[in-house]
C-alpha cells in the first residue's frame, strides 16, 4: 500500500496540474495544487489556495468550453475541454482541463479534481495547419479562375 509521504511525491512529480477543489457556494475553491500547477501558470500555491480557478481566465471569460465545464460541474459530472489560460505574468496558454467529481460513500459530493495539461504547442500547431489549408484552397481557387 502506497503512503501518504510517496503518493505526495508522485503528485508532485506529475508532468501536469493536479489540484483538487471543494464546493462552497457557486465556487469551487483550491484546497490543494501540486508543483506542476505552480510550474504552469506562475503562481504560488499560497497566493492561489481558497480561490475558484477561473482566475486563470482573466478577462477572456466569453469561451466555449467553459459553458460546458460550468454545465458538467453543475451536473456533479466529469469532462474535458480546452480552454485559454493566462498565467499570473499574463502569457496565454491553451489548458486541456479535465475535472472528475469525486464521491464519499454515501454518493455525496466531496470534491472536484482538475488536471491541467499544457496543450499550447498542438493548437498552434493545427491553427497553423488550418491556416495553411484556407491559404491553399484560395491559390486552388485563383488558379481555377486564371484557367477560365
Ligand atoms: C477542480 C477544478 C479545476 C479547475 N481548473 C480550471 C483551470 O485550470 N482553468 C480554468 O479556466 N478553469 C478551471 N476550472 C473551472 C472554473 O473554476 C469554473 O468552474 C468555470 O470557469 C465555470 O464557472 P464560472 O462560469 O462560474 O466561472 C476548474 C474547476 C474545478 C472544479
Amino acid at each position: 500500500m502506497i503512503n501518504a509521504k510517496l503518493l505526495q511525491l508522485v503528485i508532485d512529480a506529475s508532468n501536469d496540474g493536479i489540484v483538487v477543489a471543494e464546493q462552497e457556494g457557486d465556487d469551487n475553491i483550491l484546497i490543494y495544487a501540486n508543483a506542476a500547477f505552480e510550474r504552469l501558470t506562475g503562481y504560488a500555491r499560497d497566493d492561489i489556495l481558497y480561490q475558484d480557478c477561473r482566475f486563470l481566465q482573466g478577462k477572456d471569460r466569453d469561451q466555449i468550453g467553459l459553458a460546458a465545464i460550468r454545465q458538467a460541474i453543475r451536473k456533479s459530472q466529469p469532462c474535458r475541454q480546452i480552454v485559454r489560460n493566462y498565467r499570473k505574468d499574463g502569457s496565454p496558454f491553451w489548458n486541456e482541463l479535465s475535472i472528475t467529481p469525486v464521491f464519499n460513500e454515501s454518493d455525496q459530493l466531496t470534491y472536484f479534481i482538475g488536471i491541467q495539461k499544457n496543450v499550447t504547442e498542438q493548437v498552434e500547431a493545427r491553427q497553423r495547419i488550418r491556416d495553411l489549408e484556407d491559404e491553399v484552397a484560395s491559390l486552388k481557387a485563383e488558379l481555377a479562375a486564371l484557367k477560365g
